[in-house]
């Protein structure tokens, strides 16, 4: 079985999400999501509108999706890599050579263009 991880905090679940989680599971036959803790969202200067719990829910829904564990730091994708029996490693573009050095196959997919939960978050007043 051909084992994918991706990781991202998914806030406002949107198009772009739902495109590139698509594209992860057609990589494999199982698809593992990382999912930004509230308080890794913190650390990286980020705050989502829905919590953790509420992104989890909605993540839950999605068939492309076999498995959500929380993504707590930065440093722990080498070792989910080796703990989860990871062939693929996916994310946008937007982090093109960031992970180039992780111990499997790593795929940088295009970001889908004009939309992002930022974008959302704008047009919403920053909540
Ligand atoms: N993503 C994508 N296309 C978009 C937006 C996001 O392919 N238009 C991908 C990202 O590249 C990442 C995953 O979706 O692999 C989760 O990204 P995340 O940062 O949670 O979403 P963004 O909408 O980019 O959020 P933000 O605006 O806060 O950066």
């Amino acid at each position: 079985m051909r084992k994918v991880i991706t990781y991202g905090t998914f806030d406002l679940l949107h198009y772009g999400h739902i495109l590139l989680l698509k594209r992860a599971k057609s990589l494999g036959d199982h698809l593992t999501v990382g999912l930004s803790t509230d308080s890794f969202n913190e650390l990286k200067g980020k705050k989502s509108f829905l919590s953790f719990e509420q992104r989890k829910n909605l993540l839950e829904s999605i068939k492309y999706i076999d498995r959500i564990i929380p993504e707590e730091n930065w440093e722990q994708k080498s070792m989910d890599i080796v703990k989860y029996g990871i062939d693929v490693f996916v994310i946008g573009d937007d982090w093109k050579g960031k992970f180039d050095n992780l111990n499997c196959e790593v795929v940088y997919f295009p970001r889908a263009p004009d939309i992002s939960s930022s974008q959302i978050k704008e047009l919403m007043g920053n909540f």
